[in-house]
């Protein structure tokens, strides 16, 4: 089935307005297979009359669903492992110690899709259980497709998902198998809340305040550079003065917005700019 010009730019335009992700034209050879389903469930013929029926506006449910369709909600349980390491052995004793005297710790997965990348975190802390007894630990996972913000609710995995990222030890402590799938353990879901939220739109929660991490990773790869230094500031204004950033791999804050700058130990970490952690970090020794 082919792809009009003038339908791939109307859905790259929807899907721009409510994201800010971009289309490319290297990314539009998905939008037959990512709305397959929805013309298949809705009896409908062609992309074309699907474009049709959408800009008609009168099904308003179905723009939502075209968009999250056309999202990239690639995840997986400690993606690219090692900064999840980094910030097993480094960056959370080193919080521990900042925090020692309120004890609690607020975490934010912007663009958490179906939810891996908050329940990594959540299993890393419930693992040393002694280490955090009495804390007080806020995993936030958000994202804007209701999709996925539904499913990581559930906890709910495949096979082939629950496997790719952990060991068979973590998945039989972590989650139980059930003729559906493997489901987290009431342990990790409580640990973890999730909310649809724009990452381009105001901080979620601003009533319980800054957090210590943000995780935002993958998700900003195709955002025009507007959209981005609009994100970078939301999570800019979110982050504790002393709070780390984090990117995925191949992501970088250098050249792309003024308001963070790399930590000068922790490879792949930002903190914002003008703070002056670093200077109390080294004064201590
Ligand atoms: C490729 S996944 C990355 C998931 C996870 N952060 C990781 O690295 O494994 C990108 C996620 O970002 C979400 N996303 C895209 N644009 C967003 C926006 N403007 N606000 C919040 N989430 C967004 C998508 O729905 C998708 O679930």
């Amino acid at each position: 089935m082919q792809v009009s010009d003038s339908s791939s730019r109307i859905l790259a335009g929807l899907l721009e307005a409510r994201t800010g992700q971009q289309l490319t034209m290297s990314r539009r050879w998905r939008i037959e297979t990512a709305l397959a389903q929805i013309l298949r469930a809705r009896g409908i013929a062609t992309l074309d009359e699907l474009i049709t029926i959408l800009v008609m506006g009168k099904e308003p449910g179905l723009s939502q669903q075209v968009v999250e369709a056309l999202l990239n909600n690639e995840t997986y349980f400690f993606r690219d492992r090692s900064p999840f390491d980094q910030l097993q052995t480094q960056v959370l004793p080193r919080l521990a110690e900042l925090r020692g005297d309120r004890k609690r710790l607020r975490i934010w997965s912007a663009g958490c899709s179906t939810g891996q990348e908050a329940y990594s975190l959540a299993m890393m802390f419930a693992d040393d259980p002694i280490k955090w007894r009495g804390w007080t630990i806020d995993i936030l996972g958000t994202d804007v497709s209701e999709n996925v913000v539904r499913r990581a609710r559930e906890g709910s995995y495949t096979q082939f998902e629950v496997q790719r990222g952990l060991g068979v030890t973590q998945m039989i402590r972590w989650f139980d198998e059930k003729p559906d799938g493997w489901f987290a353990h009431e342990t990790l879901r409580r640990a973890v809340r999730f909310q649809v939220h724009n990452i381009l739109e105001a901080v979620p929660q601003p009533g319980e305040g800054q957090f210590d991490i943000v995780l935002c990773r993958n998700v900003l790869l195709y955002l025009n550079a507007d959209k981005k230094r609009l994100a970078f500031d939301r999570i800019a204004s979110a982050l504790a003065p002393d709070g780390l950033f984090m990117m995925g791999a191949g992501e970088t804050v250098i050249g792309q917005t003024e308001r963070f700058r790399a930590d000068r130990d922790w490879r792949g970490l930002y903190r914002l700019a003008g703070s002056d952690f670093v200077e109390r970090r080294a004064a201590r020794g």
